[in-house]
């Protein structure tokens, strides 16, 4: 079978990845979470002093970026990649209410995108890939066959990620949580590097109503068109 690169972009808790994963798995294909990876740029930085409240020293920040050790590793039980940071297994700590509130400044940086977009750059150039993000159709991987935008409301989105940070253990608020998404939707398309924004081609999603069975088959339905 002809192999594609698939790249899927939205608003944060669209459920990109829950989707992209899946549909990864069923075409057996690589998937790879980019949010992730700036998510993980944003844990190192937290960890080492260089963002406090909000302020994010750039310039020591861009002194460390060619040297933060980020790896996904592919977990054989879980059938998908986790994320380790120098070293560690980090895929929870990189969810944490905390890094969503730092890590669309730490994506604004110039820097750090094309830094981050040439290493998913690499990632895809087998093709066989499903990428989700933000730039993955715009900037990433323009010329992919397959390029999908999902949507949905705040107010959905928000109630998804509540219930996921409470079955992590989180002690978090709804209203904190809605502030966050609208906020990292603001800064995410607004940016002056890569916003978000559809890709050209690109087919919409608006999963506001729609649940995740129907959303799988009409993704897949998709792919199989261009396959
Ligand atoms: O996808 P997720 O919500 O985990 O992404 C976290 C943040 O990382 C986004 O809000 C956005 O600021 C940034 N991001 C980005 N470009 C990507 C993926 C994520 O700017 N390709």
């Amino acid at each position: 079978m002809n192999k594609i690169t698939i790249a899927i972009d939205g608003f944060s808790s669209t459920g990109k990845s829950t989707l992209a994963k899946e549909l990864a798995k069923k075409l057996e294909y690589v998937y790879v979470d980019t949010g992730a990876m700036y998510r993980a740029v944003t844990l190192h930085a937290m960890q080492n002093g260089l963002i406090e409240n909000g302020d994010i020293d750039r310039e020591s920040l861009l002194k460390e970026l060619d040297g933060i050790d980020m790896k996904f590793v592919f977990n054989q039980e879980l059938g998908f990649a986790e994320m380790f940071l120098n070293g560690e297994n980090v895929e929870k700590d990189i969810r944490t209410l905390g890094v969503s509130k730092n890590v669309s400044q730490v994506a604004e940086i110039k820097e750090v995108r094309s830094r981050l977009v040439s290493l998913q750059k690499e990632m895809g150039k087998d093709k066989g890939i499903v990428m989700d993000g933000r730039d993955i159709g715009t900037v990433v991987f323009p010329e992919a066959e397959l390029k999908i935008f999902m949507t949905a409301s705040p107010e959905k989105r928000a109630v998804r990620r509540y219930k996921e940070l409470l079955d992590r253990g989180e002690d978090v608020k709804y209203e904190d949580i809605l502030e966050n998404v609208q906020k990292r939707d603001y800064i995410d398309s607004h940016r002056e590097t890569s916003p978000l924004k559809k890709a050209e081609g690109a087919v919409e999603f608006d999963n506001s109503d729609m649940g995740l069975v129907q959303q799988f088959e009409r993704m897949y339905e998709h792919s199989l068109r261009v396959i």
